[in-house]
């Protein structure tokens, strides 16, 4: 399967270089992402090539106009026919790991991406879905776009080295986060790994990494926590003495 993504931006050099990058990088050059930037600005009529007019009724700022944007949303999908059209936005629904799921089964993506003050809101008859990020306010949808096509994109297969990576992460197969890691040196600073991970016993480890991951969530997000269905085995793994597990402590926030 490829993820082919249009971002449609007035300002394309903030998208250009991260979706060249690592990751997402390597995905495009395995032919598993393709990604094409839509320049806003040539969808605007006139020698100014104006795609922002002040707000109806006054105001601060600027409003994105409704032409430029829908024309580029109807040339985009002209390209990309069985496209969702996204537009981020700070009033959109909650961006998530569930959505990124959903959309990385989805072949054909448009990411709209608002500036100024947003955009005029008759451009939402053109779009399938807002997504929000967070409950913050960017200067521009650029940032929440990548994000997007980042979490996206590391799910489509083959894109991630090691699928298993991304089964055994934060907010995948469940509301939980995933528990410590650790790499070389076996001591760093008189801190040493814990002793379930260097037993070579891989039902110990898999053990280990669950109770910290309930525990880890219980203690960080409990809003997650309670949303878990606990079986009986994760209430035993809680209810467990720390020391037979990893030989001496909890290991929650180192
Ligand atoms: C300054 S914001 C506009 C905020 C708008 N006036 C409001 O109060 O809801 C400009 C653009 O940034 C993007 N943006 C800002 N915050 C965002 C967020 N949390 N998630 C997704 N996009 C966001 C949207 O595309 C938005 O049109």
């Amino acid at each position: 399967m490829k993820l082919r993504v249009a971002i449609l931006t007035l300002f394309p050099r903030m998208v250009e270089g991260p979706l060249g990058e690592s990751i997402l990088g390597k995905a495009r050059e395995k032919g598993l992402l393709e990604t094409r930037i839509v320049d806003i600005r040539d969808f605007a009529e006139g020698k100014h090539r104006v795609t922002d007019d002040v707000p109806y009724g006054g105001g601060a700022g600027m409003v994105m106009k409704p032409e430029p944007l829908v024309s580029a949303i109807e040339s985009t999908r002209e390209e990309l026919k069985t496209a969702r059209v996204i537009l981020l936005s700070p009033q959109g629904a909650r961006f998530d790991q569930a959505k990124a799921e959903e959309l990385s089964r989805i072949e054909e993506l448009i990411l709209v991406c608002g500036r100024y003050e947003g955009v005029d809101e008759r451009v939402r008859g053109y779009v399938d879905e807002e997504l929000s990020i967070g409950d913050f306010v960017l200067t521009g949808g650029e940032f929440a776009a990548l994000a997007v096509v980042d979490a996206v994109t590391r799910l489509v297969p083959g894109v991630l080295g090691n699928e298993q990576s991304s089964l055994t992460e934060s907010f995948t197969g469940g509301p939980i986060l995933e528990g410590p890691q650790y790499t070389r040196p076996s001591e760093f600073r008189g801190k040493a790994v814990p002793e379930a991970l260097l037993s070579g016993d891989h039902a110990r480890i898999a053990r280990w990494r669950r109770r910290q991951a309930l525990v880890r969530t219980r203690e960080r997000r409990p809003d997650l926590f309670a949303r878990l269905s606990l079986t009986k085995e994760d209430e035993k793994l809680l209810a467990e003495d720390d020391g037979r597990l990893d030989g001496a402590r909890i290991f929650v926030d180192h």
